[in-house]
């Protein structure tokens, strides 16, 4: 991947229940005919967990860009392109305002066509879709099943702690979903993931230094929208991360009592910014730079 050098901050960080989720997930695929997965916008690449695709098998897939309204629409476009070539169904989704939800049922149903004409053929008329939602923490899946469920479904299945059976969210007589989504958590053996999954703040802050954090971000951004920086904060482009923050810094008027700049402050500021979308639509991985 690019920047090798800007992947200084050395992430180690791996939740112990890895194992227990893959199997657990595992069992519950067993149960649905669809995977529809989500990732998030500005990261297509590193927020996607490649286990999901082992474990997916041959099931029909679904690849939602969630965020899309955080994330660079072009490199958007080129990203749904490149998976759609790797089979997928997607679409750019914003799970928050419901922009692009109504199209999901529909791709699930093409996603799952064949499925269909197979039980046509069977003799199986109007069973529904069962469906997983899945994905890395924070990309949106809560979110995501709230605002495509909506209020007027129902919750079928056997009931909590009656039977083992699972709970499942009907949406229409066409599909149903599983109540808990799939977690998997991201790969970190590139550390250039990692540094992309804490930029848009997916990591527990504590593990990770906020300056160098900042650093690397503007050292990124700088090379990949160079502008952007200069525009938001007022100040002159620089060509190092340190000095640009010295000067986010002195701009935003986070000084210490002596009159020292708080640098820890700012980078506060920025990742803020950043995250929220602030500094404008970016995304942090590129389709030619992808290493699969
Ligand atoms: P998860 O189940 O996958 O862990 O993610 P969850 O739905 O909890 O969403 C994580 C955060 O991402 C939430 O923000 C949520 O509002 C936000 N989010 C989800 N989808 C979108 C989207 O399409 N666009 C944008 N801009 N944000 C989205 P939060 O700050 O944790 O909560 P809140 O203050 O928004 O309630």
């Amino acid at each position: 991947m690019e920047n090798e050098n800007l992947a200084k901050t050395n992430i180690n960080w791996y939740p112990g229940h890895m194992n227990k989720a893959k199997r657990q997930m595992q069992d519950e695929l067993k149960l649905v005919d669809v995977i529809v997965e989500l990732v998030d916008a500005r990261i297509p690449y590193s927020s996607k967990n490649p286990d999901i695709d082992k474990l997916a098998g041959s099931k029909p897939r679904v690849l939602l860009l969630n965020k899309a309204d955080l994330a660079d629409e072009g490199r958007t476009k080129e990203y749904k392109a490149y998976y759609e070539k790797r089979g997928y169904h997607v679409l750019a989704v914003n799970a928050k305002t419901s922009a692009g939800i109504k199209s999901v049922l529909g791709v699930i149903k093409e996603a799952c066509k064949e499925k269909r004409e197979r039980d046509l053929k069977r003799g199986i008329i109007g069973r529904p879709l069962r469906a997983m939602i899945a994905g890395i923490p924070n990309v949106g899946k809560s979110t995501f099943i709230n605002s495509f469920a909506g209020k007027s479904c129902t919750l079928t299945g056997n009931k909590p702690g009656v039977t083992k059976g699972k709970q499942w969210i009907r949406l229409n007589k066409e599909l149903e979903l599983l109540d808990t989504p799939g977690i998997l958590w991201p790969k970190f053996e590139d550390q250039q993931v990692g540094l992309r999954i804490a930029w848009i703040g997916s990591i527990n802050e504590n593990i990770l230094d906020s300056r160098e954090l900042s650093v690397t971000l503007l050292s990124y951004l700088y090379e990949n929208y160079p502008g952007v920086i200069a525009a938001k904060y007022g100040i002159e482009e620089c060509a190092d991360g340190n000095e640009a923050l010295e000067r986010i810094a002195r701009k935003r008027a986070c000084l210490k009592k002596g009159g020292e700049t708080d640098i820890d402050r700012a980078a506060g500021f920025l990742m803020d910014d950043f995250r929220a979308g602030k500094i404008g639509r970016i995304t942090l991985d590129r389709v030619q730079k992808t290493v699969e």
